[in-house]
């Protein structure tokens, strides 16, 4: 037996093609889910293209659906649940995933929404509890019109901090005072107070100007990369009151974090904003629409269109 999914493929136009994989077998701590709709990063493009996901091997790490066989060893969700999960090999039809990497998806929320939280969520949330939030901090967060951007602005002003978005245009920084933002800032332009909390998920120039505004204390949480600009540092840059620059990275299952992300959403409180959607056929127009800085939000494709 095989299902439907989608495979790094170096020589496709996205590096990615569908294709007929084995149905999955679940070991005793996993559950089988069939998936509704996954929803896609900028990583999963970095990973099409870098060698970290191997030529053949499904790609994806984000995925909502019903689960169609429980865990063998009694643990999780029964059959008919809706799940969300962050597991390797999210974009198939069937997916063998631990019952740690899942959360329920709550009642009044839809299934492309649940699909949108997982990796952009999940580093919005622990970027951020990592930085250490309070009502009294003063937030920036770059690339603040992306996937983790929309979530880690709307986190932050639920803390109660002051949040400062940066945006790469006018155009790309619609909807943030809704979602909390304080400010809504084109690059980092007219900022000149200092900073508590950076979440960055720009780099290069970007993120050295966000260093050199960070106050005594405080902490650059670094997430992503999407200039592919280097950072160069002035000398002595880095020398003074102690403030820290740490690496960032999804580490360990995500499961309890999801079940936040998703309670909170079912409950009105984190927005899921959803800038593409459309059928998994149509991936190249995705990553395409990911690339150009053209999705407002999150991009979600729903599975099972025919070959
Ligand atoms: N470490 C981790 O565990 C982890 C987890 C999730 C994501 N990430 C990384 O975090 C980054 C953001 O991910 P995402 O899913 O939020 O991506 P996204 O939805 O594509 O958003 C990225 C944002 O970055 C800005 N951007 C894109 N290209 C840029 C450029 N050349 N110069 C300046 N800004 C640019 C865009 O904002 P404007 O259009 O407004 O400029 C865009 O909205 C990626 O590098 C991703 O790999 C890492």
């Amino acid at each position: 037996m095989t299902v439907r999914a989608l495979v790094v493929d170096p020589s496709a136009s996205a590096a990615v093609r569908l294709a007929e994989v084995p149905d999955p077998v679940p070991g005793p701590g996993q559950v089988l889910v069939d998936v509704s709709h996954a929803s896609l990063n900028y990583g999963d493009l970095n990973d099409a293209r870098s060698g970290r996901i191997p030529v053949g091997a499904v790609l994806g790490s984000d995925a909502a659906g019903v689960v169609v066989r429980a865990a063998a060893d009694g643990t999780g969700p029964a059959v008919g649940t809706r799940v969300v999960a962050l597991t390797a090999g999210a974009f198939a039809e069937r997916v063998a995933i631990d019952v740690g990497a899942l959360a329920e998806v709550p009642k009044g929320l839809e299934p492309a929404q649940a699909a949108a939280l997982p990796v952009a969520g999940v580093a919005a949330l622990r970027s951020l509890r990592a930085a250490g939030l309070g009502p009294d901090k003063r937030v920036l967060v770059t690339g603040a019109s992306g996937g983790v951007g929309r979530f880690a602005v709307q986190l932050a002003a639920q803390a109660g901090a002051h949040v400062i978005a940066s945006v790469g245009s006018a155009a790309r920084g619609e909807g943030l005072t809704e979602a909390g933002a304080d400010e809504v800032l084109i690059g980092l332009e007219g900022l000149h107070r200092p900073v508590d909390v950076v979440i960055d998920s720009v780099g290069g120039s970007q993120l050295v100007a966000a260093w050199n505004l960070l106050a005594p204390g405080g902490s650059v949480q670094s997430v992503g990369w999407t200039s592919g600009e280097p950072a160069v540092f002035a000398p002595y840059a880095t020398v003074g009151p102690a403030k820290t620059l740490t690496s960032f990275v999804i580490e360990g299952e995500a499961g309890a974090d999801l079940a936040v992300l998703t309670q909170l959403a079912a409950e009105g409180l984190l927005r899921v904003e959803i800038g593409w959607q459309g059928s998994w056929d149509h991936f190249d127009e995705a990553a395409e629409a990911l690339r150009g800085r053209r999705v407002f939000g999150k991009a979600v494709m729903a599975l099972g269109t025919p070959l």
